[in-house]
């Protein structure tokens, strides 16, 4: 089938470099001579027919900014067969041939979905939490990541002077990849994540009481969102070793402000590679980067992918914060 038109769309948690991957495929369709419509507010904006027309201008001074111009947003309706029909039936209204869908494995289950009645999706991966199985990068991963490190930065000034542990609460409800790699880069105690398991009195109390011996002074918690209680586990550590801690949330801080390079660079190469496939027709893919290359795989197969944590880059973190 001949692609005339494509629609793009945001859709779960925003992420910064959304509106890079934004601006990526509709210059890239209009390269390619295929006009583009930008759906609004997820698979809301596809039930709802809230769908414009994109030209070159309407990605100007996009690609610095965080958030994303389409809007985004979660759509219980269109896990439903009436809402797949609707976002169908609103396909053939607009002449939407294919759609790019940018989001994470929830939006690309709802882009096979769309794939199967028809219309081919091609995802590309977009959220702060890098937790989308089939990919080893997801676009905001970055930038989060570097918001993250700069205010514990801050907070280190404050804990350090006061002598304190901060136990700081990072995103990611599911997934502790900004944990993670946020804890190393900030010298953390300690990082707890949903996908380890931890004992408090060896991995924090004994660890803090122990490096206090050789003259350390202040103590940074990493805790990912999916563990979380950092009211609770201040206290504790205030109890059982004397220091005395804070609890500070980041919070939703983390999914805003402007991209770094890589997020931009990820986000302008994905969205170009997923109009590459629907320009061909080609639908049920997902970008994906795999090994230094920026991949496409099938999306039933790239949803069935489990993703390992970095348990050696956990246990070296453990290892030299000390
Ligand atoms: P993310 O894409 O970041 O994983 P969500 O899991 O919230 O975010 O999914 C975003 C949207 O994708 C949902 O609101 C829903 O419209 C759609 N979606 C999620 N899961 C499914 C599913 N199993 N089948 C069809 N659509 C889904
Ligand atoms: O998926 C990105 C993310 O920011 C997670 O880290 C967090 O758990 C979730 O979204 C928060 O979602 P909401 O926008 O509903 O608060």
């Amino acid at each position: 089938m001949a692609i005339k038109t494509i629609g793009v769309l945001t859709s779960g948690g925003d992420a910064p470099g959304m509106n890079a991957a934004i601006r990526s495929v509709v210059r890239s369709a209009l390269a390619a001579g295929i006009n583009v419509k930008g759906i609004m507010r997820g698979y809301n904006g596809l039930i709802e027919g809230e769908i414009i027309d994109m030209n070159l201008r309407s990605v100007s001074e996009i690609i610095h900014r965080g958030g994303t111009v389409l809007y985004t947003a979660r759509s219980p309706l269109f896990k439903t067969e009436e809402g797949v029909k609707k976002a169908v039936e609103n396909c053939k209204k607009f002449g939407i041939d294919g759609i790019v869908v940018i989001g994470g494995d929830g939006s690309f289950r709802g882009a096979r979905d769309l794939s199967l009645h028809g219309i081919p999706c091609v995802g590309v991966p977009g959220t702060i939490d890098n937790d989308i199985s089939s990919t080893e990068y997801t676009i905001g991963f970055d930038t989060a990541m570097n918001t993250a490190m700069e205010m514990i930065d801050k907070l280190r000034d404050t804990t350090q002077s006061h002598e304190r542990c901060s136990v700081i609460e990072v995103m990611g409800r599911h997934a502790g990849w900004i944990a993670l790699q946020t804890g190393i880069s900030v010298g953390s105690t300690a990082i707890l994540v949903p996908e380890v398991e931890f004992d408090l009195q060896k991995d924090i109390i004994d660890k803090i009481n122990k490096t206090k011996t050789t003259g350390k002074r202040h103590f940074i918690i990493i805790v990912a969102e999916g563990v979380g209680k950092v009211n609770e586990l201040a206290k504790q550590i205030e109890q059982a070793t004397g220091v005395e801690s804070r609890a500070t949330i980041l919070g939703h801080v983390q999914r805003g402000g402007r991209p770094t390079v890589r997020d931009r660079v990820m986000a302008s190469e994905m969205g170009h590679a997923a109009v590459q496939l629907l320009k061909e027709g080609i639908g049920n893919r997902v970008i994906a980067f795999r090994n230094d290359h920026i991949v496409d795989l099938d999306i039933y197969e790239a949803l069935q992918m489990k993703k390992e944590f970095d348990i050696q880059a956990y246990n070296m973190a453990n290892e030299i914060s000390v």
